[in-house]
């Protein structure tokens, strides 16, 4: 056994006999004398080879990077001149007495100290390697630090740990489901839970009370940085807490948080409706720490000639919004085009601007494309709308409401990087009174959230205008990312249908699927609620980094695929056949 980690080795060790087992992280020969740099998941130590002990300055001569190694020595302080205070073991090093291989290594796809040199593809399809890097371990070691935590936290408030199934029936959080077939019923399929969402309302229903789970789920949807088909919840529900007192005790288990692994006081959480998010911020998870805001201007525009803006300003569905940006009359129409394309993602179809120049000119100290088209009276009315000052400029989106919104709310934090105007490291916040549903292309409803989510009016309100419905959920948000939503649930079997009613599922689709709740519902379920965290995301966040694949083990890329594995793969067709499946194409 090892007698010490690499990593933690100090002053304090000098004179010691240590034993140290690792990686050889670099060797170095200096005229006569081997450096072995031996790394393990705590740090790297500096080994001496002199040439006085032949056997082992031979084998330390012999060995490559990567070599697994054992060394027995004496650990000693580094001479004047030589100290590495870069380094945390940089004031010592230790004099190698024995060596020992026990394992060698061919030379890896990459260096760890090159890893940005490859692509993201290499170090995924070696990820025992890249899983090596300090970078990489650190971050899985703060990782499980977090979970320890909140399990403690958890446990603290009286939280028990109860594990749902993997294999179940759909249930619906929006996304599309993971399948898998049965073999012992021909022609059915599992779906993989997209969340525990039922389960842990059940456990309500069964007296628990207060169940947690670090839950895996499955959703089988378009990736991005912040997503993965599977992926880690904190899963929270309570029964008899209201959504104050929900959101009350995980905003104090999020700040505990932060405040234990980071040292940062995140402060009270403002709580903010979701119209105001939308309407400030064109987006459900605004980044506070940017300061600029959206300001909607379609009273202004409805009368102009220019049709681009004067039609969504006159359709009930439209927005005509700006979003001045303070000092940015210095962006070059290069970056403008970019950001015009940028928008185009959203699907906006232009990007209208007004540079402030020289305001006191008047119309003839705005630089602009659409100035000629607004007329001065408008151009000025803007102006003041907006508190324009010389040296702004002012961006325009026009069209449908949903459209303006996302584009110009991505534009928002786009700009706000691109020109270092984060006023704070951290702004968290609570995203409150959700509408309970939202209109689909074809028409129909959909919810939110999830149909579970109770509304804060009656099953008659709720029925009459079912759009303008607010429901019990919220979302706390980190700096424009969702970091975790909940809500307090419906526990009424009436209201319950009522909801399925709404969405346009009919009575028998809604046994056929739920009936199991709808069941539980009548046999004397209290009122409950909870919230889910996404954990990659938070620790994402908490380690400053900006995908959430750096912060898993094993993370599938943007297409859905294991790169190490190659999951999915293809099955024999004899495995088809007792699942009594048949391909389409074979591949
Ligand atoms: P929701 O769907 O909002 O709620 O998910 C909760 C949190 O999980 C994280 N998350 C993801 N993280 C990584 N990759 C994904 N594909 C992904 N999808 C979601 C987010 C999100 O805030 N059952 C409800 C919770 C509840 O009502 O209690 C649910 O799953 O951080
Ligand atoms: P055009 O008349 O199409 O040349 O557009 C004049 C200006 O309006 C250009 O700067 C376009 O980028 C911008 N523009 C066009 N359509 C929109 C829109 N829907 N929203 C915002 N700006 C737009």
């Amino acid at each position: 056994m090892r007698s010490h980690y690499c990593g933690g080795l100090n002053k304090t060790h000098i004179g010691e006999e240590v034993v140290l087992k690792g990686w050889v992280h670099r060797r170095r020969d200096h005229g006569g004398v081997i450096f072995l740099d031996v790394r393990d998941r705590d740090g790297v130590a500096q080994v001496v080879f002199d040439p006085d002990r032949e056997e082992s300055f031979n084998l330390a001569d012999s060995v490559r990077n990567e070599f697994v190694i054992e060394v027995h020595g004496l650990v000693r302080g580094r001479p004047e001149g030589t100290i590495n205070s870069e380094m945390p073991t940089g004031e010592i090093e230790v004099l190698g007495k024995e060596l020992v291989i026990l394992n060698k290594s061919e030379t890896p796809p990459f260096q760890l100290d090159e890893h940005q040199q490859v692509g993201e593809d290499v170090r995924l399809r070696h990820r025992y390697i890249d899983l090596r890097r300090p970078e990489m371990q650190e971050k899985m070691r703060f990782r499980s630090k977090v979970t320890n935590a909140i399990r403690n936290f958890m446990d603290d408030n009286g939280f028990l740990d109860i594990e749902t199934p993997i294999l179940n029936r759909a249930t619906p959080e929006g996304a599309r489901d993971y399948l898998v077939p049965s073999r012992t019923h021909e022609g059915s399929f599992f779906a993989l839970p997209q969340s525990p969402q039922l389960f842990k309302q059940l456990l309500m229903v069964s007296g628990f009370d207060r169940y947690y789970q670090i839950a895996k789920c499955f959703r089988d949807e378009d990736l991005r940085a912040d997503r993965q088909p599977e992926f880690t919840q904190i899963d929270i529900e309570t029964s008899f807490m209201d959504e104050e007192e929900i959101m009350g005790m995980t905003e104090t288990m999020i700040r505990k948080l932060f405040l234990d692994m980071l040292d940062v006081d995140l402060g009270d959480f403002p709580r903010m409706p979701y119209s105001e998010a939308m309407q400030r911020y064109g987006s459900d998870k605004p980044d506070l720490r940017f300061p600029m805001e959206l300001v909607d201007v379609a009273d202004l525009m409805a009368e102009i000639e220019f049709k681009v803006f004067a039609g969504p300003a006159k359709d009930p569905n439209g927005r005509v919004a700006a979003l001045k940006v303070p000092g940015g009359a210095q962006l070059t129409r290069k970056i403008i085009d970019e950001y015009t394309k940028f928008v185009g993602i959203y699907g906006a179809k232009g990007l209208a601007w007004i540079k402030v120049n020289e305001l006191e000119k008047g119309v003839e100290g705005l630089q602009s494309p659409i100035v000629k088209f607004l007329g001065p009276d408008v151009a000025m009315a803007i102006m003041e709308r907006l508190e324009a000052k010389n040296g702004d400029i002012i961006f325009f989106g026009a069209d449908k409401e949903k459209v303006v919104s996302e584009a110009l709310g991505a534009l928002r934090i786009k700009v706000g990087e691109d020109m270092n105007m984060a006023q704070c490291e951290w702004a968290p916040l609570w995203v409150v009174d959700f509408p309970m549903f939202e209109e689909t292309d074809k028409g129909s409803l959909t919810a939110l959230h999830h149909p579970f989510t109770a509304p804060s009016c009656s099953a008659e309100e709720l029925k009459a205008n079912p759009l303008d419905a607010l429901s019990r959920a919220y979302d706390m948000v980190l700096n424009g990312c969702e970091l975790g939503g909940g809500s307090v649930r419906i526990h009424d079997q009436a209201m319950q249908k009522t909801v399925f009613g709404v969405l346009g599922i009919s009575d028998e689709e809604a046994e056929e699927k739920f009936g199991f709740l709808l069941n539980a519902l009548k046999f004397g379920a209290p009122p409950h609620g909870g919230l889910a965290f996404g954990l990659d995301r938070l620790i994402m966040l908490m380690t400053g980094t900006d995908s959430i694949r750096e912060v898993i083990a094993f993370p599938k890329t943007q297409s859905a695929s294991c790169m190490m594995t190659e999951a999915p793969g293809i099955v024999s067709a004899a495995q088809l056949r007792e699942l009594n499946i048949k391909l389409r194409k074979t591949p």
